[in-house]
């Protein structure tokens, strides 16, 4: 029997797909094709319909992720900083995979991509919704000199540089909200979740994993608990995923390394550009203790500080929201 990827590869292009066509590719019975594409729609949660007479169709086009194109987007000197690059047709995590890998000796700059997640993390225990063929799910392995307590500011950096892609392709009004959400118009378009693991007083290893919301249908969103958008609709056009898989690749590579040789401070100017609460009246929860004040930016270290009645607080964790009352950007 053919697998369902296998089968909704074949219809992925969104055209009419015969059912005498599909029989011969698939190397099945021409009865056998409509049950084993619905059974392939229904596993992968795909929609496909069935058009009398002429045969069958994605009412969605796909661009699946293809392994040699991305590599073809990637610049030569990045390319020589990766390891190898799984892509996946499915996983629970890239980012626990990737994790499994680390512990196994798998080199710095190892990347995983998928085309679904089945148990997709976010940050806070979250579950980050990631259905087949739609989306970007990506985590990139690095090694670093520096200590876990070193890399507070690595997640930010990393969120400049993911604001930074979607501002060069087109996205206008992409803002940051500290520690690392990536928002369109206060809605969550990407977000990242670093894993470290390390010696006290270093090497370090650290596992970036991003998620990138390209194209959400409705179904699946119904279970995400925050405001969400989706690339095309805060581009207005959809855009290649695996153009914007390679560009991601390129300037996660590009601050893993710079935050190794320099830390945040390059970053920090990026951040600022894109923070969505710099200046403005906050409010920072953490656990069931809540502080409000000014946002007085980000430290060296990546922590936010919080003007405070003219006392400066640094905060390495939280959740950050505006104060109530106050009118969002
Ligand atoms: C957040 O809650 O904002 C962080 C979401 C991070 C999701 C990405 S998708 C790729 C990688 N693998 C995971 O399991 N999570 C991250």
């Amino acid at each position: 029997m053919p697998s369902h990827l296998e089968i909704v590869r074949l219809l992925a292009d969104g055209e009419l797909h015969s059912g005498e066509s599909l029989a011969e590719q698939l190397a099945i019975s021409r009865a056998a094709v409509w049950k084993a594409v619905r059974k392939a729609a229904a596993t992968l949660g795909v929609e496909v319909e069935a058009v009398r007479a002429r045969g069958y169709r994605l009412t969605v086009p796909l661009e699946l992720l293809e392994r040699e194109r991305i590599l073809a987007g990637i610049g030569a000197d990045t390319r020589a900083a990766l390891g190898p690059l799984d892509v996946l047709d499915e996983v629970d995590s890239t980012n626990r995979h990737l994790m499994a890998l680390a512990r196994a000796g798998a080199p710095c700059g190892t990347l995983c991509i998928a085309e679904r997640q089945t148990a997709g993390r976010g940050r806070h225990g979250r579950t980050w919704v990631s259905p087949f063929g739609s989306n970007i799910y990506l985590s990139l392995l690095w090694r670093f000199e520096q200590a876990p307590s070193e890399l507070g500011g690595l997640s930010l950096a990393a969120g400049a540089g993911i604001a930074a892609v979607l501002e060069c392709i087109g996205v206008s009004e992409v803002a940051l909200k500290w520690p690392n959400d990536v928002l369109w118009r206060a809605r969550k378009l990407a977000g990242l979740l670093l894993e470290v693991t390390g010696e006290a007083q270093g090497p370090s290893t650290v596992v970036i994993g991003v998620g990138v919301n390209t194209h959400l249908p409705d179904k699946h969103a119904q279970s995400i608990d925050q405001p969400w958008v989706d690339l095309v609709t805060a581009r207005g056009t959809p855009y290649s995923r695996n153009r914007l898989v390679s560009q991601v690749i390129e300037h996660l590579v590009a601050v893993a390394q710079g935050y190794a040789a320099h830390g945040f401070e390059p970053y920090r100017a990026t951040w600022e550009r894109f923070d969505r609460h710099l200046g403005e009246p906050v409010r920072l929860s953490l656990g069931l203790r809540q502080w409000t004040g000014k946002h007085a930016g980000i430290a060296p270290d990546g922590a936010l500080r919080l003007d405070c009645d003219g006392s400066i607080l640094t905060f390495q964790a939280g959740e950050v929201s505006l104060r109530a009352g106050e009118t969002i950007r």
